[in-house]
């Protein structure tokens, strides 16, 4: 199955066009039988007005599962349904770790190679970043082959030398929106960046350092594993960005 989370800001759905063009790019990925979820916006924003959700922060959960059959291993008929669910609920950003940073641990990526989809099989995921929280880290980033791909459920973003770097898009990384935002956004804001490899053992000692995503928006990192970033506090780059950032969905 697949899934999208999507933030609501006072009734206005982020990105919608964009998620759900992630899920019609899942749908296709794993052959479902419907690859145009594009009716789901209307379901959305339905459900937001239903439970009261328009004047508050919010996040909707998407769910598509393959349907209900019998234990098989291989697909269900053309003639079964695929599962749809969607649910909303309020949602509290993490405002003190906004402001003043996070630690991340790096973990080894153990999973599949098609994370480009938005699958719900998020064992090695969930795993990763309970090892995280247990670390004393508000998120566990992957390293595969020396190099960092992305969060248990963000991006990765690092700044040195004043260019804003992260992971090209490939199937090792989920295409998150909020990163492609942020590359907009340094577009934007004429700042340079460059989609390269980071490896493990340059990570340390960047300059900046920033988490993204749909809950995350742009949160800074200050610490990885045991090592300080820089001074320790978020950076300029990244302040001009999380700045940026409040100003589209203000
Ligand atoms: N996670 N990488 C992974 C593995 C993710 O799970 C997510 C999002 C991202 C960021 O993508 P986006 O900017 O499109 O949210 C990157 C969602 C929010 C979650 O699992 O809750």
């Amino acid at each position: 199955g697949l899934y999208e989370v999507v933030r609501s800001y006072y009734g206005r759905l982020f990105q919608m066009e964009a998620h759900i063009e992630r899920l019609n790019y899942g749908a296709q990925q794993i052959c479902l039988h419907t690859t145009d979820f594009s009716y789901l916006t209307e379901v959305c924003q339905t459900l937001l007005e239903k439970n009261g959700l328009l004047d508050k922060d919010a996040t909707v959960y998407i769910q598509i599962t393959r349907g209900v059959a019998a234990r098989l291993h291989t697909f269900p008929g053309p003639d079964t349904p695929e599962t749809v669910f969607a649910s909303v609920q309020p949602f509290k950003a993490k405002t003190e770790q906004m402001e003043n940073g996070v630690k991340i641990l790096l973990v080894p990526d153990q999973r599949w190679a098609r994370t480009d989809i938005k699958s719900v099989n998020l064992l090695p995921n969930v795993i990763a970043q309970q090892r995280a929280v247990d670390a004393g880290a508000a998120e566990a980033v992957f390293v595969r082959d020396g190099a960092v791909t992305e969060g248990s459920h963000s991006s990765f973003f690092a700044v040195l030398d004043g260019t804003v770097i992260t992971r090209p898009r490939s199937n090792y990384i989920l295409a998150g929106i909020t990163r492609q935002v942020i590359l907009d956004l340094c577009h934007q804001l004429n700042l340079p960046f460059e989609e390269k490899s980071i490896f493990q053992e340059k990570v340390y000692d960047v300059d900046e350092a920033f988490i993204s995503g749909t809950t995350t928006e742009i949160t800074p990192v200050v610490q990885i594993d045991e090592r300080t970033i820089a001074s320790g506090k978020p950076g300029p780059i990244t302040k001009k960005l999380q700045e940026a950032f409040g100003m589209l969905v203000e």
